[in-house]
């Protein structure tokens, strides 16, 4: 059973966001996926109230509020609002993210008096949530009076504490800079202000930690100056070893100091809170609840029928690794070389380096109690069709050479066999009637097109919940360099999946 709702502007999907062919040279068997793109694409439509910037942090970087934490993973208030307002959702309602970033949903639904629970395994979300949720609550005064002082700090010549480094951040700042950070961050520390000044305070200087340092984030890693230790040694290296010399692009110029950037950063945020309670009613009374550890841990933890619709953007099947991506950030915030190889594995599996969860999950289950809906939840997952002929199709092109890492095959089954349970326990969770959108990217491996959207939609269905829509964006996205050369161009939709518990 599939339902109809058109609150936006939409027009039915073409030929040109139908795949048609999924496997490049017809090499692999497709007849699974174009089953399911048929299945599917009456209910796929083009909508023009979204684009790129709706479902992309560039909305947020104008926005008061939302742009506090420089998150370019997250989506826009925009969105957000524009699918409250399709959900039908009203004041005093429960939302749930069960991969909060910085805390899009959470914030806007807390400005609508809009309950929200949710998730996230990075410690940065916490901090940005509760920077944002105490917009109205800021003591202005004391504000002012932090300003004043940091803009009357220096660090002391003697000073010989210096920022803390993994081993993949190691030089990441030049030697000035390294001891300010750990003044400041002392400074922070030992000041009489209030808990959430100081919440404040670290949210900015988290923002201000690649600006001032030799890195640039960038993909899936993170770039470095050509003056950095780390470029310094591997030049070096390489002279001494005979070999071509790397070619380092990134010239970051002169780089500002913490204090300067972060007396920036502070009046940015200052200058939003007036603006903010100049322009906005205080919020209605909600909460929001929010737990730093994996969604796959915890959603099976709550109680069935408790919230009325979800609105997520979970990581993308793309290699991108959060743990790289914002490892200067989690180094500055105490976590050591241990314990970001656990967080890169509590990710859901989105890199090659993520390794199966199955047993745990299955351990986790048995210990609730729940041992029957692993079971069964496993089997919708396992047995998908379209799924199936993925990973029959990922592993005869790696066979064929045409994939460079194997991890690929374990990190496209797992990717869907985890959403599964995702998927799953947030049906359980759903109160009848509620309506669920995830934002998430189609992808290519070795020629084959994987429908991220349609595949997670006939999943949710397996599951119970009734597919709606599958927007999709008027630009579609490109495929790597690679991809292209080998295998020409196919267009990917980009999509937000919305389905149903009715
Ligand atoms: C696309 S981002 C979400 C951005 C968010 N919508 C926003 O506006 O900021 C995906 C998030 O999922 C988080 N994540 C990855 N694996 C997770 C897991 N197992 N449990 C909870 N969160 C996870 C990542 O840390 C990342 O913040």
């Amino acid at each position: 059973m599939m339902r109809q709702l058109s609150l936006f502007d939409i027009t039915p999907a073409t030929d040109r966001w139908q795949t048609g062919n999924f496997s490049a040279d017809n090499f692999g068997e497709q007849t699974a996926r174009l089953n399911l793109e048929q299945k599917l694409i009456d209910i796929t439509v083009i909508s023009s109230d979204f684009n790129r910037q709706t479902v992309s942090y560039q909305l947020s970087k104008n926005d008061c509020l939302h742009r506090w934490l420089k998150y370019k993973e997250g989506f826009s208030a925009d969105l957000v609002k524009r699918l409250l307002n399709e959900f039908g959702t009203k004041q005093g309602d429960t939302i749930l993210d069960p991969f909060m970033g910085s805390g899009t949903t959470a914030l806007v639904c807390k400005m609508q008096g809009i309950n929200s629970i949710g998730f996230d395994i990075l410690p940065m979300s916490k901090i940005s949530i509760n920077a944002k949720q105490s917009a109205f609550d800021y003591d202005v005064t004391e504000l002012k009076q932090l300003i004043s002082e940091i803009e009357n700090l220096s660090v002391p010549e003697n000073c010989e504490r210096k920022a803390e480094y993994i081993t993949i951040t190691e030089g990441a700042y030049p030697e000035k800079t390294e001891k300010e950070i750990a003044f400041f961050t002392d400074w922070n520390r030992n000041s009489h202000y209030s808990d959430a000044a100081k919440n404040l305070i670290t949210l900015c200087i988290l923002n201000s930690l690649e600006k001032v340092s030799y890195t640039s984030k960038d993909g899936q890693f993170l770039r470095w100056d050509y003056r950095s230790k780390k470029m310094l040694e591997a030049t070096e290296y390489r002279s001494k070893n005979g070999k071509t010399p790397l070619v380092i692009r990134l010239d970051k110029g002169i780089l500002p100091s913490l204090k300067q950037t972060l007396l920036g950063e502070l009046k940015s945020v200052f200058s939003d809170i007036l603006s903010i309670r100049q322009h906005t009613m205080y919020p209605l009374e909600s909460n929001i609840q929010f737990v730093e550890s994996s969604a796959l841990f915890e959603l099976p933890k709550f109680e069935d029928s408790i919230i009325n619709g979800v609105i997520t953007s979970p990581p993308y099947c793309n290699r991108y690794d959060y743990t790289r991506t914002y490892a200067l950030e989690l180094a500055y915030l105490g976590i050591t070389d241990e314990t970001i190889k656990q967080l890169r594995q509590d990710l859901l599996s989105c890199t090659v380096e993520n390794k199966p969860k199955l047993e745990y999950l299955k351990e986790h289950y048995t210990s609730l109690g729940k041992q029957s809906d692993f079971d069964r939840i496993l089997k919708i997952a396992q047995t998908n069709d379209a799924l199936n002929e993925v990973n029959k199709s990922l592993l005869e092109r790696s066979d064929n050479g045409d994939i460079n890492n194997k991890g690929v095959l374990r990190m496209v089954n797992s990717y869907f066999t985890e959403l599964t349970f995702i998927y799953a326990e947030i049906f359980r969770l759903c109160k009848s009637g509620a309506k669920v959108a995830f934002v998430n990217d189609n992808v290519r491996y070795g020629g084959e097109v994987i429908p991220v959207d349609f595949i997670s939609t006939e999943l949710a269905e397996q599951i119970g919940f009734v597919p709606v829509k599958v927007y999709s964006l008027k630009q579609q996205k490109g495929n790597s360099s690679q991809q292209m050369a080998k295998f020409g161009r196919v267009p990917l939709r980009k999509s937000i999946t919305i389905w149903g518990k009715f």
